[in-house]
């Protein structure tokens, strides 16, 4: 998809979008403000700029809005304004401060959500006056062209008499879902859902502010099925029961967040008007009740890749009855809507940059962007960055060893809770891998070297080399100081393979995607390292163990739980939402497991690059 350029003066701030954005939404996108009371809807002809460079043809609202001289000299309606070539546009200053809230990756959201409120005190009916309850409401409303709802007719004219016509209306897009009694404008919520195989997080949005007023987290409630995606397929394949019993679970998780949540910042259920969810395509069928069985098997197909509209009830959840779902659509089986709702928070469609943006996981997912065309892919990782197929693996929990450096007084662990280390989660791992790899203590084939060369090379450490029945190992911690090394937190030569096995299919990964754009590591001018467990990966280590291209370590930053970022930016501005629907056009999904150069890739990106 090619894109245009649009620059902004006095700003200086260089946009590229696709082709038919509003000038308008092109730079609110990019967290440009231009001066609105309407939101973009063509209504208060405040957004007036100035096309300085390259044209755009004439609205017939921008006639009745400027004079012929000012049309000659370029003036439009910025919402109006559709960039089909590149544009240069003088934005005047704001007369109205508009509200942002920066989210995901410094991205700057411009509130517009979905939802709005307006109070209106309107007049009583009379004899002379006949108006109908709805259009009394209407008539007050008249810049926005709404449709009403059942819901509102059954409730309008007994909370009309009662709050002696003074109400608040909610407003859904252009949808009139509720009149409420009084001015109730302050008191507008939504909650974004991130929801992880394992850990699934809800976090209380206040949209008026866009601020968020309460967050809660917890463990997926389908962990007994299984701790990743196939798993938790198969248990649907053999027992037609689980897939009912696993979307109860799923939405049993997502209803205690809310209940939490709502319970600590005192909101209403009946104030939440909208709720957003991102989670990977197994977990989003899973939690709408849909049949994920051929996710799971080759060709790997979805059922759908774009969802119909959705309540909040379809996910189990009682809220305001009109209250909405956005769901964030998958890009394939295995890239899925926490992907996308990834990107968005990290504006990979918005940036000029070369980006490489990876979620490190069982199935990792990988979006290279060279700033003109987007590209992804899912590669099989495995375990063991879970600390699953790792001798002392255990999860990111308290006594886990996540920091190892070895110097010259010998070996310093971190662990997580500052508490005796108990084993290694993957943070732990991709560490003590990479220490071991600067020391010289594992040669580039991921081999240990044997005694002698390690008193040489590195006596304070020497002794902790050592083997468990055929097999070497390093020992990390023991407990007592006799401890046998089979009591100890150890490294084994296999978890070295486990881990290069990980690390090499990533790296297939994103190799293949680099060579499908035509570039080289050194060009990539930034890796994103995303999800519960990418956050936390030490740039360094994850340089040294080549699981990320060969680049300086600042270009290599951590991103956080951007699929949880994204659904909150969904919420909070519908351009964002629209951006995200957009992303579904315009990235490409490259399938790497019918690639017959896969495996000779594989084979040499096994080593470590040190
Ligand atoms: Fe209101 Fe363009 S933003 S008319």
């Amino acid at each position: 998809v090619g894109r245009v350029h649009l620059s902004f003066t006095p700003s200086g701030r260089d946009v590229r979008v696709p082709p038919g954005v509003s000038v308008f939404d092109a730079a609110s996108w990019n967290g440009l403000a231009i001066d609105s009371t309407c939101g973009g809807h063509g209504t208060c002809k405040k957004c007036r700029v100035q096309v300085v460079g390259g044209t755009v043809p004439v609205h017939r609202l921008d006639v009745r809005t400027f004079t012929a001289a000012q049309l000659a000299d370029g003036w439009r309606l910025a919402c109006l304004a559709q960039a089909t070539t590149d544009l240069k546009i003088d934005v005047p200053p704001l007369t109205t401060r508009p509200k942002a809230a920066t989210l995901g990756v410094g991205r700057q959201v411009i509130l517009r959500p979905a939802v709005q409120k307006r109070y209106v005190e309107l007049s009583e009916p009379t004899l002379q006056d006949q108006r109908t309850d709805l259009q009394r409401v209407l008539d007050e409303i008249d810049d926005l062209e709404l449709t009403p709802d059942l819901h509102v007719l059954r409730r309008l004219p007994a909370v009309l008499r009662a709050a002696d016509f003074k109400v608040t209306a909610v407003i859904v897009d252009e949808a009139l879902v509720d009149v409420e009694p009084g001015d109730t404008t302050a008191r507008r919520f939504a909650v974004a859902f991130d929801l992880g195989t394992t850990t699934v997080v809800a976090t209380l949005l206040d949209t008026a502010t866009g601020t968020p007023a309460a967050v809660a987290s917890m463990l997926n409630k389908q962990q007994p099925f299984g701790a990743d995606v196939i798993t938790r397929i198969s248990a649907t394949m053999m027992d037609p029961q689980a897939a009912e019993r696993l979307r109860d679970l799923a939405q049993a998780t997502l209803a205690e967040l809310t209940a939490e949540v709502l319970a600590e910042a005192e909101v209403e259920p009946g104030e939440v008007y909208e709720v957003a969810l991102a989670g990977n395509a197994t977990m989003t069928a899973l939690v709408l009740g849909i049949d994920p069985e051929p996710l799971g098997v080759a060709p790997f197909v979805m059922s759908s890749s774009t969802l119909p509209a959705l309540l909040a009830s379809d996910l189990g959840l009682e809220l305001h009855p009109r209250a909405r779902a956005v769901v964030f659509p998958a890009l394939g089986a295995y890239v899925g809507g926490d992907i996308v709702a990834g990107m968005l928070a990290t504006g990979m469609d918005r940036d000029k940059r070369t980006r490489l943006f990876i979620d490190v996981g069982t199935n990792c997912e990988i979006v290279l962007s060279d700033g003109d065309t987007i590209v992804s892919t899912a590669a099989p990782a495995g375990p063991a960055f879970e600390g699953g197929a790792i001798r002392c693996g255990m999860r990111a929990a308290d006594g886990a060893v996540e920091v190892v450096r070895i110097d010259a007084d010998g070996v310093h662990l971190q662990t997580i809770g500052d508490v005796e280390p108990q084993g290694l989660c993957g943070s732990g791992l991709v560490d003590v891998v990479s220490e071991l790899v600067r020391a010289d203590l594992l040669d580039s084939s991921g081999r240990f070297v044997s005694d002698e060369r390690a008193a040489e090379i590195a006596p304070q450490v020497a002794d902790r080399l050592t083997s468990i029945g055929q097999e070497r190992v390093f020992v990390l911690h023991r407990p007592e100081a006799d401890s046998p090394p089979e009591e100890s937190v150890y490294l084994s030569q296999r978890d070295v393979r486990e881990l290069q096995f990980a690390k090499g299919a990533i790296a297939t990964g994103w190799t293949l995607l680099l060579e499908q754009l035509g570039l080289e590591q050194a060009d990539v001018q930034q890796v994103l390292l995303a999800g519960s467990f990418g956050s936390y990966l030490s740039p360094a280590a994850a340089v040294r163990i080549g699981l990320v291209p060969k680049i300086p370590v600042l270009r290599i930053v951590s991103a956080g739980n951007v699929a949880g970022e994204g659904a909150k930016m969904s919420l909070l501005s519908v351009r964002e939402r629209a951006g995200a629907l957009a992303l579904l056009e315009e990235v490409t999904y490259v399938e790497l497991s019918d690639r017959t150069d896969f495996n000779d890739r594989f084979i040499d990106l096994l080593a470590f690059p040190g």
